[in-house]
């Protein structure tokens, strides 16, 4: 018999181990649903992030946010299926991505990570790549 890992992480003190890759461990596709279309909520409502949408609902950016964050964390790889690579700066260009469009997006989204209850490590881990991300798409500081 093997001996049971000593560093196994655990979910809390009483908790299960923590198995498969993030996106199994944070509940899969329903939760990255959540996710987006509570940060799509708060877009419909900012006066500077609604504007750089043009369809008139915001369905294919949510099918599309969706996706791609799935296929980062370790879900089904349907985003690049439909998209070819990510290019996410490149595809941002045409969108003026100054610092106060990045802190919208940034409170929207944090809005929408609090709105799951992830465990504390969960949280920090999602939430370190968003505001990373986020930081990296800033294409001008023009006001
Ligand atoms: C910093 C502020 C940001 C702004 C203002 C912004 C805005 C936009 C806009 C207007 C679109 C076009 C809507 C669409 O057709 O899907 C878009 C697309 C997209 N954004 Fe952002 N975005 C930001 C940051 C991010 C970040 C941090 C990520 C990833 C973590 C991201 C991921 C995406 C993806 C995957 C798409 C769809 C790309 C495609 O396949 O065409 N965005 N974004």
């Amino acid at each position: 018999m093997s001996e049971p890992n000593p560093v196994t992480l655990r979910l809390s003190q009483s908790g299960e181990s923590v198995q498969g890759n993030f996106w199994e461990q944070v509940g899969g596709r329903p939760t990255f649903e959540r996710l987006v279309r509570r940060f799509y909520e708060g877009v419909a409502t900012d006066p500077v992030l609604l504007p750089m949408y043009p369809e008139a609902d915001l369905e294919g950016a949510i099918q599309r946010l969706t996706g791609f964050l799935e296929q980062y964390w370790g879900g089904p790889g349907t985003y690049s299926e439909e998209r070819g690579h990510p290019r996410l700066r490149q595809r941002h260009m045409p969108f003026k991505v100054n610092p106060d469009a990045r802190d919208r997006w940034l409170q929207h989204m944090r809005a929408a990570v609090d709105s799951l209850g992830l465990s504390p490590l969960h949280d920090a881990t999602l939430w370190a790549y968003l505001e990373r991300a986020a930081h990296a798409m800033v294409n001008t500081f023009e006001e």
